[in-house]
């Protein structure tokens, strides 16, 4: 991960937000390299989600929406997270992410100790139950350590936690409730009247104009409403780079159902439709696995919920959610707003609430896949055959920042740089293309390489005084070929769509 956060910054990708302040934790900015590789994954989707497809249609909504829109929704109430404070070092943890465990040594209790959600967490417990029995000079066996989190916790074992901050036990407190929503005020009065919320999924723009997509006549079940936009949640511990941010975006998509539908089929053909999407845009599929939710864990309201998981650096976490909502969300608004949220069944003359399921992901965690999947360091041979290192992201053309870059072979030579430059242009009127004719040609490749960018065609001499071919570099293969115009504009036609 260190060296892909370092690579993002070197090439400006994805970096801190407000750094000249020394940054603000949890908000990232994405430099231009960064917007384009984002900008493309969110057409990709909108293309293949929407304008590709004839039951789905596309909305935008407003961030800030009626308060009561949240109430119905139940995020004033419950869109909480357990949060525990250490008094002593003024950090606060999710208390899901905080895990501890008793110290028994031959059925004696030595003390307690804690450690941080990670890969390691249960190697880190046990290094340091040790560390504490060889503390406190304790002689025995120690017993297997029985991990909970702080969820879990007895009230009389709080005190005796040691915080991870300081080491030592007394400071933490018992969890609490903190509601994730960011809160703010529409209009010139701060008072309770005036209290609203920036939107923590855009999901319920889908729910709250549900009616208006339907009196629009266009859509009948089954159908869709899809949106992409900005998302914004008060995280006690972002971390993991843009995995989990306080503001992201997300592609959600609603698609309603008849109530007496399958909806476990429909279920499966949407976490099928995502995963073949991932695949589409360049994810390996040995890298994604899938999570179905247990049902004890589930809302009252959900018949199921599958994630597409991601092998991060950091570990197999959630990438894509596919829940099966049934009719709550559009319940909740009927009952909050008053105004029916039914669709007229031709068939048997019935007004009825459709049922839901929902596909759920996050842009900048697809970014950050994208990059953890893409990004290799190898050993090759240069052009006198000696190896050196090259890093190299593979992103699939669909996505990748630049689709081309074209580089005249030598930049003193006025006819190598115009064929070039109006082969950039012409390129340019599609496609997003790099132009570079200043080093080595070998050097400007790895630049490419570097950035993703899938070819790069370099004008050189037989390309003036001969057939006008130029030679295509391939960024995976780093094989070379030689091709004309039109056949370059097929295989972008072909390869970027
Ligand atoms: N409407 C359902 C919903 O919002 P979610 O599982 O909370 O469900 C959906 O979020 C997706 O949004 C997640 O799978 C993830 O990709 C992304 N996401 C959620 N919280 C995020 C955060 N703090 N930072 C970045 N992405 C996030």
């Amino acid at each position: 991960m260190e060296t892909l956060v370092a690579l993002c910054k070197r090439r400006v990708f994805i970096f801190q937000s407000s750094e000249i302040y020394g940054g603000i934790n949890g908000f990232f900015d994405y430099g231009p390299l960064g917007a384009e590789l984002k900008k493309n994954i969110r057409d990709c989707w909108w293309s293949d989600m929407v304008r590709r497809r004839d039951d789905i249609v596309g909305i935008e909504t407003s961030i800030i929406m009626h308060p009561r829109v949240w109430e119905a929704s139940g995020h004033v109430a419950g869109f909480t997270d357990p949060l525990v404070d250490c008094k002593a070092s003024k950090q606060r943890y999710r208390a899901d992410q905080l895990f501890f465990a008793q110290v028994v040594v031959d059925g004696r209790s030595v003390g307690y100790v804690s450690a941080l959600e990670s890969e390691r967490t249960a190697e880190e417990l046990t290094e340091a139950a040790e560390t504490l029995k060889r503390k406190k000079a304790v002689q025995g066996k120690l017993e297997p350590l029985r991990i909970r989190d702080m969820t879990e916790a007895e009230p009389g074992e709080i005190p005796l936690i040691p915080s991870p901050a300081t080491g030592e036990p007394g400071s933490l407190t018992a969890p609490r409730s903190f509601n994730m929503m960011f809160q703010t005020n529409v209009g010139a009065m701060t008072d309770a009247s005036s209290v609203a919320y920036l939107r923590p999924e855009t999901a319920q723009g889908m729910f709250a104009d549900f009616k208006s997509v339907v009196d629009t006549g266009r859509v009948k079940l089954p159908f869709g409403i899809a949106q992409i936009g900005r998302s914004f949640r008060n995280e006690i511990t972002p971390r993991n780079f843009i995995f989990r941010s306080r503001e992201f975006e997300q592609m959600e998509m609603e698609y309603f159902i008849h109530e007496d539908a399958d909806w476990a089929k429909c279920h499966r053909e949407w976490i099928d439709w995502c995963r073949d999407w991932l695949l589409s845009i360049g994810l390996p599929q040995a890298l994604l696995s899938e999570y179905n939710h247990p049902k004890e864990k589930l809302a009252f309201y959900s018949r199921g919920t599958t994630d597409i998981m991601f092998r991060f650096p950091f570990g197999v976490q959630e990438l894509w959610g596919i829940a099966a909502r049934g009719d709550y969300d559009l319940k909740q608004h009927e009952k909050f707003s008053g105004v029916p949220q039914v669709i007229f069944d031709e068939a048997t003359k019935r007004k009825f609430i459709p049922h839901v399921i929902e596909p759920a992901v996050g842009v900048d965690r697809i970014v950050l896949a994208v990059l953890c999947a893409g990004y290799a360091e190898e050993e090759v041979k240069d052009d006198k055959g000696s190896s050196e290192k090259r890093t190299v992201l593979r992103l699939s053309p669909r996505i990748a920042p630049v689709k081309v870059a074209v580089l005249p072979l030598l930049k003193n030579k006025p006819e190598l740089v115009a064929r070039a430059r109006a082969l950039y242009k012409r390129l340019q009127r599609k496609y997003a293309v790099f132009y570079d004719e200043s080093g080595a040609i070998g050097r400007r490749y790895r630049r490419q390489d570097e950035i993703g960018t899938p070819w790069c065609v370099t004008i050189d001499f037989e390309t003036i005084e001969k057939d006008g071919t130029f030679t295509l570099r391939e960024r995976d293969s780093m094989k070379q070929r030689r091709i004309g115009d039109d056949e370059l504009l097929a295989l972008l036609e072909e390869r970027v769509y």
